[in-house]
């Protein structure tokens, strides 16, 4: 397969799903990523290759979330081979702090789920060569209402966090009171580029202001879609959803069609090497959601597929078109 560019004709299937998509909300027209804008990035410098990593939401969730399954995960990350396979960051998800500030107003770790503390997690990930992610969300309190946002908090916050050694933010979008999220997402992009130290920015907006239009100037990856569920419809939908965004794409700035389900049981096999793969072509980011302490070996063996990784992290930079499901579909399955 291959890519679009130099090859107008091939991109009328996507600008044709992207109008269509459209015009479902009453708009349609075709936006044009020109060159120059393709090339700039976010003045972190990260996310020159899509995030890969691994995130305690889809297998955990807020249960069992705490830092003995961190520590655990990254442990097995470099025992399996996974971590030198590219699976770099650690990402904690939501529940992960206090329900309230402590009395300076910082945000705290939960003393019961991880009682050392972010720092000393972020030291014990460091110390195996991987990167830790934390979540906030741009909102008073974040979407499992678990502990605080940071709205209003973008700069405290965002030294908290570098204060700590995190390498990377998912920036969640409930309970903002309606509050703008192009101000929003925006206020803590300028926190992190003055926190003093580069932090990977993933603003989890759901696609919902069509953050592919505007992400690249605040961030290094924009979900495009609502939640993933670990089923093949559901699968399917983030990938076409995500389609209509593929030209916006590129070094620095990165669709995210949500987390990887490989492994967490409700597909098939072949049902998670098509989504691995479409994930791989579509230049999102792969962040394993599984336990990946307990994994199988046909687990395993599709998320470090190195051709498949190789298709993600090398070559061109631009995501491969999806259009047409039937040969992406020949490509990912085996033969046979
Ligand atoms: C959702 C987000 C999920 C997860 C969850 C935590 O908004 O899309 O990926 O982070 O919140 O409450």
């Amino acid at each position: 397969m291959e890519g679009y560019r130099g090859r107008p004709w091939t991109r009328l299937p996507a600008l044709l799903l992207a109008c269509a998509a459209a015009a479902a909300v009453g708009e349609c027209r075709v936006v044009h990523v020109g060159e120059a804008h393709r090339r700039s990035m976010l003045a972190n410098g990260l996310g020159a290759t899509p995030p890969m990593g691994w995130n305690s939401w889809n297998h955990f969730a807020c249960d069992g979330n705490g830092e003995v399954v961190i520590r655990e995960t990254a442990d097995a990350l470099v025992s399996t081979g996974l971590a030198a396979a590219g699976y770099k960051y650690v990402n904690l998800d939501d529940c992960w702090a206090e329900p309230e500030r402590d009395a300076k107003g910082n945000l705290a770790a939960n003393k019961k789920t991880f009682p050392h503390g972010i720092k000393a997690l972020a030291d014990y990930v460091h110390s195996k060569g991987l990167k830790l992610g934390i979540y906030s969300d741009a909102g008073y309190k974040t979407c499992a209402k678990a502990q605080p946002g940071s709205l209003g908090h973008e700069e405290q916050d965002a030294k908290t966090f570098a204060s700590w050694g995190v390498d990377y933010l998912k920036y969640d979008n409930c309970n903002n009171g309606d509050t703008k999220p192009l101000q929003r997402y925006p206020d803590m992009s300028k926190a992190l580029m003055q926190a003093g130290r580069p932090i990977f920015f993933n603003l989890c907006e759901w696609g919902d202001m069509h953050p592919a239009r505007w992400g690249a100037a605040y961030g290094n990856s924009w979900r495009t879609t609502n939640d993933i569920e670990d089923t093949w419809n559901s699968m399917t939908s983030m990938a076409d959803q995500n389609e209509v965004w593929a030209e916006y794409a590129r070094p620095g700035g990165w669709n995210d069609p949500d987390m990887l389900e490989v492994g967490n049981g409700g597909m098939t096999n072949d049902e998670y090497i098509v989504h691995f793969s479409i994930w791989a072509i579509s230049k999102a980011p792969l962040i394993i959601g599984c336990d990946v302490r307990h994994m199988s070996q046909d687990t395993y063996d599709i998320l470090a597929n190195k051709e498949v990784i190789a298709v993600n992290q090398g070559g061109l930079q631009i995501p491969l078109r999806l259009s047409v499901r039937a040969p992406a579909l020949a490509f990912a399955l085996p033969a046979g």
